[in-house]
């Protein structure tokens, strides 16, 4: 396992000689300690990657996708030991982690493809003396600040593109997940990375970590994926250098079913959409919208298969819904369903911890709550739990209004078999994704990220690796 820094090619220490424990949250046990990266550390990172710049962006595109490819491959070789990994850090259930591993793979896959499509243009000139060409160049180092709740596919969904286009990367992955971040460094330079072209600094003090991808022009991209608290900071941040920022912030996302839907494809969604990673990713349904008419239907079929779902240690066989990531989040989901019952709603099933043999007490049992209202605190925020609100609403119209009041806009669900519904709600729904009776849209052929106060910038498809592109005019005079 590997616990250092990754700088220029190498495992290194902190500087400071510091470290700090990485749990597994079901169980507080020590997975391991890890250094903790300081300013200094990630100074020492932002040089590597500027002095690993100039040669990367020079070898054919095709080359470096040989080495994106290579990443993966050694990625699926060693599928199991990442998966397990990161059901340590983060909780995960295993068959969950290793379906991470291979979504993680599919963006360096694809952006190994893309990088060859970064095509130029020339434009027609009114001056016959000159050829007007437009170029698309790697912007520079590029600074990832990724998340815990995918310890993995964050990592290489922000690296895939950036390497593919010819920059170079400083990764800094959540203090509570960098062992995943730092398996996947070793097999970079197993598979022949230039040193200094990915490098990898863990640590607790985020905000000094960040400072150094402020404090120099090196970095003209950081991507970052977590809370809009700390996107609105990382904003302001972004207008010393004036760099490019993409956020990837909080969703709050709804779930909305209409009368005409399938009920067992809207059910077999909302399980899959809300229960993935515990209720703990940002493209989580999170408030369930269900017409009057099939509402009890629905909540009757919901209950049954939530009430079925086996909660336990992620590295235990079949387990479906770990821990909280930490007390802190585990009290949030308590407060949501504290707070909704106290204004009239009721639990189907859930409502309440969960008891684990050997385990902390992290675990919530997976809730439903009907009865909900737009008053309740889990039909306005973020509840990042295994907790689903159900709100009955009459008309379309109604669920347009219920969907749009909120200042988040990452991803939005919709069950019906109405087509010229479907077009209406793919046009009106103020959200950066929408699924028509698919709950799991994230892919890495498409661009992923939302509106408002949910972010900036794509992830990606084609559009995800234009962050990481300047555009060059040349004028060229010929004659
Ligand atoms: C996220 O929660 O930020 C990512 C979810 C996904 O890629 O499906």
């Amino acid at each position: 396992m590997h616990t250092a820094c990754f700088v220029d090619g190498a495992f290194v220490p902190a500087r400071s000689g510091r470290t700090f424990a990485v749990r597994n949250p079901a169980t507080d046990a020590e997975v391991a300690q890890v250094a903790d990266g300081w300013l200094d550390d990630a100074r020492a990172a932002v040089e590597a990657a500027a002095r690993a710049f100039p040669a990367w962006k020079s070898i054919a595109a095709i080359e470096r996708a040989r080495h994106l490819r290579r990443l993966a491959e050694l990625m699926h070789r060693d599928a199991e030991r990442l998966a397990d990994l990161c059901s340590q850090e983060c909780g995960k259930p295993l068959a969950e982690a290793r379906t991470e591993v291979a979504y993680a793979a599919s963006f360096l896959e694809w952006y190994a493809e893309e990088g060859k499509r970064v095509y130029g243009e020339t434009i027609p000139a009114s001056d016959q003396a000159k050829r007007l060409l437009v170029l698309r160049r790697p912007c520079g180092v590029a600074a990832a600040i990724t998340p815990w709740n995918f310890p993995i596919a964050m990592v290489t969904r922000k690296m895939g593109p950036a390497l593919a286009a010819g920059c170079t990367q400083v990764v800094k992955p959540a203090e509570q997940t960098p062992l995943s971040a730092l398996a996947i460094a070793a097999l970079a330079a197993e598979a022949g990375l230039p040193a200094g072209v990915l490098n990898v600094v863990p640590g607790l003090d985020a905000a000094s970590i960040s400072d150094a991808f402020f404090d120099t022009l090196h970095v003209r991209h950081v991507s970052f994926t977590g809370s809009t608290e700390v996107g609105r900071i990382l904003l302001r941040r972004s207008a010393e250098q004036v760099v490019r920022v993409s956020l990837e912030l909080g969703g709050h996302a709804p779930f909305i079913v209409f009368d005409d839907a399938d009920l067992d494809a809207a059910v077999a969604g909302a399980m899959a959409s809300k229960f993935r990673n515990a209720g703990q990713t940002c493209v989580c349904a999170n408030r369930f919208l269900v017409q009057r008419g099939i509402h009890d239907a629905f909540v009757e079929r919901f209950t049954a298969a939530v009430a079925a779902l086996k909660v336990g240690d992620g590295r235990a066989d079949g387990t479906q819904v770990g821990p909280l990531i930490d007390d802190a989040g585990l009290r949030k989901a308590e407060a949501h369903v504290a707070d909704a019952l106290a204004r009239g709603a009721r639990a189907t099933t859930g409502g309440t911890r969960a008891r684990v043999e050997g385990c902390t007490d992290r675990f919530m049992r997976p809730t439903v709550l009907t009865g909900v209202t737009p008053a309740m605190t889990c039909f306005r925020e973020e509840t990042f739990g295994p907790v689903a609100p159900v709100c009955a609403f009459d008309s379309e119209g109604d669920a347009l209004r219920l969907a749009n009041d909120t200042p988040y806009g990452l991803a939005a669900y919709v069950f019906t078999k109405d087509g010229a519904r479907i077009v209406r709600m793919s046009e009106e729904l103020q959200y950066g994704i929408v699924g028509i009776n698919d709950a799991l849209p994230a892919t890495a052929q498409a661009p992923f990220g939302g509106v408002k106060h949910s972010g900036l910038g794509r992830e990606g498809g084609r559009q995800g690796i234009e962050e990481y592109l300047d555009l060059r005019y040349v004028s060229w005079r010929v004659g």
